[in-house]
């Protein structure tokens, strides 16, 4: 699979030249001691906190995401596991009301800084939902969208960039010869992997993942989660999941999340099988959650 060919990523979150001061140092990262991921993490939160009125999403969040590997959170219904998530491209903006606070960095960048291009955000920062919504479009014109938002005109290089993003999200060989089909005749299983094309297309550093595979058969759901095995060689995959099965198998750090904040965060099989917290093991053990 070969990375799509649009620019960098990390320069274009801002429009404006200038440099964000760097702050403090008090962030979890899941393993200090193992040394090759002492990279720049992609995603850091210090101290963020996100309120939808009155209420408290996530408080005090402080973690590093380290790119190209994925990182499961866990933790019981209402906790704000999709808070957090929905924080890191700005989709809670579209609430009313809304407020964040701390500093919450993609590729070194705060990205709640008022200068912040929402559009540019998004399109590095890709999001795959619970329940598949491919546009009601042709399977083509799901993928080219972005890239047309991009600015991309050139029917050869469209069709280019649709035919690798469907090849990287495992769809090519059962769409090929039927691209002007509507999106919306596909199984679920092809409408989330079409989703997943949908989101490579704008070639993004990150891919959010909020319960990708809860409405989906266990034969779907092995196909999502062997592409996501082979997505993380070249993205940094953020996976909300409430099966923990699926969490053990997915990924390599992992993050649980109680009433707001996050508890412990570790290498998935240490906190699986040896969590330093009470709270964790009780919710891996099944005894509250
Ligand atoms: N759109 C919203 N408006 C008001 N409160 C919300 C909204 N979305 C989530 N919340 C609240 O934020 C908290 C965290 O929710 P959420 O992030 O959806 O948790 P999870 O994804 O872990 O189930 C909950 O108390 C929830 O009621
Ligand atoms: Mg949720």
């Amino acid at each position: 699979m070969t990375k799509l060919s649009t620019p960098a990523a990390s320069s274009h979150l801002f429009d404006f030249k200038g440099t964000i001061e760097s702050k403090s140092k008090t962030v979890t990262t899941p393993n200090p001691e193992q040394t090759d991921i002492c990279e720049c993490s992609v995603v850091s939160a210090k101290d963020f906190s996100f309120y939808y009125g009155k209420t408290t999403g996530v408080k005090n969040i402080s973690m590093e995401i380290f790119p190209c590997r994925v990182t499961a959170i866990i933790g019981p219904s209402g906790c704000g596991k999709s808070t957090f998530l929905r924080s890191i491209n700005r989709m809670n903006d579209l609430i009313p009301a809304t407020r964040a606070t701390g500093i919450l960095e993609v590729n070194g960048q705060n990205i709640y800084d008022k200068r912040t291009n929402l559009v540019n955000l998004r399109q590095q920062v890709g999001m795959v939902f619970q329940k598949p919504n491919p546009f009601a479009k042709s399977i083509f014109d799901n993928v080219a969208y972005g890239p047309r938002l991009q600015g991309i005109r050139n029917r050869t290089k469209l069709e280019g960039l649709v035919e690798e993003c469907l090849k990287s999200s495992a769809l090519w060989d059962e769409v090929k010869d039927n691209l002007d089909k509507s999106a919306l005749a596909l199984s679920g299983g092809q409408q989330q992997r079409l989703c997943i094309a949908r989101a490579l297309a704008t070639n993004p550093r990150v891919l959010l993942m909020d319960e990708p595979c809860s409405a989906l058969d266990p034969l779907a759901t092995a196909r999502i989660e062997d592409l996501i095995e082979q997505l993380k060689t070249q993205y940094t995959i953020i996976i909300v999941t409430h099966n923990m099965q699926q969490a053990a198998r997915v990924s390599e750090h992992a993050a649980f999340f109680c009433l707001g904040e996050l508890i412990e965060y570790d290498l998935t099989p240490k906190l699986f099988t040896n969590p330093s917290h009470k709270q964790t093991e009780d919710y891996i053990t099944g005894r509250f959650g």
